[in-house]
Formats: C-alpha cells, sequence, structure tokens
C-alpha cells in the first residue's frame, strides 16, 4: 500500500483503521502523510493527532530506529518530489509477505508472514513518549528517564504546578529571551526524534553549516537540523516557533536548538565552576606541600644551627684540651690504659701534667655525626647536673672530627659505669 500526496492532484493516499476485527468499514484512525515542511506520517483519530512518525531522514522516518533492523526483509521507498510525497514498501525478493496494518486501536504494525502466522515486527507508537505533544512545546520525553518529561535546556515548565502532577502537555517556556544579533547560540540536544516540522522551512539542498549561519542570522529560527543524516548529515530544516514533541531515541539526530548567551553559559559555567574546584584544591595542595617543606626545611636548619650553637657553646664554655695534650697524658691513647669501651667510643686513664688522673672519653671517629649529638647531650646533662655524686667533666676537645670528654678519674667502679652507661642505654 501506499502513503502519502500526488502534489499535481492533490490526491492522499491514506489508510484507515477498521472498525473492528471482523468489521472492516473505516474505523477512528487513519494515517496520512503531512506533506508540509519535512514530511512524516501522522496517525489521526477523528480530529486529533494522535502519533507521529518524526520526518524522513534519507534512511527512515526519525522517531522509528528499529524500521532498520528489518530492511533485509522489506524495501523502504520514500519519495519527495515536485509531484509527488509518498511512502511504499515491498517484500525483498525471497523474504516472506509483509504488510503494513493500522489496527483498530490505532496502532501502526509492521505484520511479517513466517509461514504459520503473522508476526508484528515493528508497531507505533511504541511508547507513551510516542503519543502526541505528550511533554508539549520545547518539552522533551525521555521514555526510559525516572520522569517522563523535561524541558529542553534553557526552558523551565510553564506551569510548575501542573508539571509536579506529572501533567506535562502545557510544556516549556524559555528562561531568558532571546537577545537576536549576536547575543545568541546554539545548544546541541542529541539522539532526538525531530520535533514536528509542519511550520519548518526545509532546503535538502543546503549544508549543515550552512544551514546554521542561515539560522543564527534569523532571529525568528528557533532550532535547525540536517534533512538527511546520510553522510554526517546534510540539508536543513529551520523551525520557527514552537518545538513540538520532541523525544529521546536510539540513533537520534542532532538537534541545534538557539538559546540566549546566558542559558548556554549554564553549562559554561559549571565546567568554570569545576576548573575553580580543581584550581582551588591544586593551589591547596601545593601551598600544603610548601609549607611541609618550610617547616622540614627550617628544621634541618635547626638541626645545624644546634649543632654549630653546640660548637660554639664547646668552645666558648667548656675548658678546651689541646689533643696534644690529651695525648701525652693517656701515652698516645695507649690500648694499656684503657679502661672501658663505650656505643661510642673508648675511655682510656690518662695523667696530666700536674699529675691530676682524668678519664678521657674518646669518641668513635666514624660516628661522629651522631657522635656530635651524644656529645652534645651527654656535655649538656653533665654540665647542668655537676654534682658530687657524679663523675666531673673537666673539659673537652675537638680536633676534625675528633671528639673527646675529659672527666674527673675516680677509682670507683660505678661512676665507671656510669661514664659507659651514659651511651649504652642510649
Ligand atoms: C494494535 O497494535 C498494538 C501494537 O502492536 C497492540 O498492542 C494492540 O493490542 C493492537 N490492538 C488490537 C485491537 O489488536
Ligand atoms: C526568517 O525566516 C522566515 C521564515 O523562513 C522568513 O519569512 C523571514 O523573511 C526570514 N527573515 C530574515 C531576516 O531573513
Amino acid at each position: 500500500s501506499r502513503a502519502g500526496q500526488d502534489l499535481r492532484t492533490g490526491v492522499v493516499w491514506s489508510v484507515s483503521s477498521w472498525r473492528s476485527a471482523d468489521d472492516p468499514s473505516p474505523g477512528d484512525f487513519r494515517y496520512v502523510m503531512d506533506t508540509r515542511g519535512s514530511p512524516e506520517l501522522h496517525v489521526w483519530r477523528n480530529g486529533s493527532k494522535r502519533y507521529r512518525t518524526g520526518p524522513w531522514n534519507g534512511l527512515r522516518f526519525s522517531g522509528c530506529p528499529d524500521m532498520t533492523t528489518f530492511e533485509d526483509l522489506v524495501e523502504f521507498r520514500f519519495t519527495h518530489t515536485a509531484d509527488e510525497v509518498s511512502f511504499v514498501y515491498r517484500d525483498r525478493v525471497g523474504s516472506p509477505v509483509s504488510r503494513l496494518v493500522l489496527n483498530e486501536s490505532g496502532a501502526m504494525q509492521r505484520m511479517v508472514w513466517d509461514g504459520a502466522l503473522w508476526r508484528v515486527f515493528w508497531s507505533g507508537p511504541r511508547d507513551q513518549c510516542d503519543i502526541y505533544g505528550a511533554c508539549g512545546p520545547f518539552g522533551v520525553c525521555n521514555a526510559v528517564g525516572a520522569v517522563m518529561c523535561g524541558c529542553i535546556k534553557g526552558f523551565i515548565p510553564s506551569s510548575p504546578a501542573e508539571w509536579r502532577m506529572r501533567n506535562a502537555s502545557g510544556g516549556c517556556a524559555r528562561s531568558t529571551v532571546l537577545q537576536c544579533g549576536g547575543g545568541d547560540g546554539f545548544y546541541t540536544l542529541r539522539g532526538v526524534k525531530l520535533p514536528e516540522t509542519h511550520g519548518s522551512s526545509v532546503d535538502a539542498g543546503a549544508s549543515l553549516a550552512e544551514c546554521g549561519r542561515r539560522c543564527s542570522s534569523n532571529c525568528s529560527c528557533t532550532a535547525y537540523a540536517a534533512s538527511d543524516i546520510r553522510g554526517g548529515g546534510t540539508g536543513c530544516i529551520q523551525w520557527f516557533g514552537e518545538l513540538m514533541d520532541t523525544r529521546f531515541v536510539d540513533d537520534g539526530q542532532d538537534l541545534f536548538v538557539r538559546l540566549a548567551m546566558s542559558d548556554l553559559h549554564l553549562e559554561t559555567t559549571k565546567t568554570s565552576k569545576l576548573v575553580v574546584i580543581i584550581a582551588a584544591v591544586i593551589t591547596a595542595f601545593a601551598l600544603l606541600l610548601l609549607s611541609l617543606g618550610l617547616v622540614i626545611w627550617r628544621k634541618i636548619r635547626q638541626r645545624s644551627k644546634q649543632v654549630t650553637n653546640f660548637d660554639d657553646m664547646v668552645r666558648g664554655e667548656c675548658l678546651t684540651y689541646h689533643l696534644e695534650t690529651l695525648r701525652d697524658a693517656t701515652d698516645g691513647f695507649c690500648p694499656k690504659n684503657e679502661i672501658g669501651r663505650g656505643g661510642f667510643g673508648i675511655v682510656y686513664k690518662g695523667q696530666m701534667e700536674d699529675g691530676q688522673e682524668v678519664a678521657v672519653k674518646k669518641l668513635s671517629a666514624g660516628n661522629s655525626v651522631q657522635g656530635l649529638k651524644e656529645f652534645k647531650n651527654e656535655v649538656d646533662l653533665i654540665a647542668k647536673l655537676q654534682h658530687r655524686n657524679l663523675v666531673r667533666l673537666l673539659g673537652c676537645c675537638i680536633h676534625c672530627s675528633e671528639r673527646i670528654l675529659v672527666y674527673e678519674y675516680m677509682s670507683n667502679k660505678s661512676l665507671d659505669t656510669f661514664i659507659f652507661g651514659m651511651y649504652d642505654v642510649s
């Protein structure tokens, strides 16, 4: 069967439903080709539009992505010339018989005879989103969304109270008035069945880029899209008023919707907000690293300062001995004068020139760094706790990496252990 119109004679080819399954007289439903704008099939019930297939996009009707799934069985031919607009189909050679039926409840059904019975390969309307105008002007229907109806970006529900009650047929209104001139831009609504085109202008010869320029330069153009999706999209459909009956579909088309720049920038603002947040986080992190580095650097400096201060202290406050003096006192650090070993050094018994007996503690050279710290601790501690029960520090000697402490020598063994103990405990 054929649907369409002979444009010369005005003859319309349409299909009516049966009144009922066993009454072939014309029923309530009829499908006709709407030849205005970009032609498409409409199902009418008495005087009201119930379903539209969406305009032919070169491969299929825009709202019927599943038509392509049985192209191997049925060949579709869409003709749009100055003489006629028509849609016909033919079973492919060797394929089972098929037919397009408008059943008595107003559904279009593509039936294929499988040898025993008629199988429904395709039917429309497929869901609530296919019911004409489900989400009203500038609404967009999402059959798999938690909420079926939404507004196109840049639009808000015309009647929020009605929308809350899930009556979206009032549609949406622009949230910001168009500036016209250079003040507008286009938002790409992806993957949709194109809105109704009967008020739109169609130029199959224009490129999509040219289409964008035309729409951009005409203030009353509200949206544009390619009229043929083949080859990345060619041809031009321009809408000049409401965008009616738009829905998301698989393999849907891009629709470029005119918005005021400020509405377009909502997205950009969001993005730049994100950029600001990321920048803030990075800055905070960098600052943290910096202050951590500063703390570490100050610690290191403090430590080296401590060492310097300590050297000053040792040189300034302690009685310092020359290495030669101590060498003489201990017979050149002779092993026979060794009276003990600690973790960080060896202690020798020595005798000064004036006859005073001393204990000379020589820190191991290999441990000079750690020994220096221990050295400071020991000098600090002993200097502070000059006490008659403690061995008395007489002085010290620093010579290159040599660190030497000179104590009063006491024969009491427990005090010897104290000297070594200082190191052995740590
Ligand atoms: C008409 O077709 C639709 C879609 O296939 C189906 O759900 C419905 O039951 C059919 N109605 C009748 C009366 O056969
Ligand atoms: C804008 O487009 C409409 C519809 O095609 C047309 O009538 C009108 O002249 C155009 N305006 C301009 C400024 O081109």
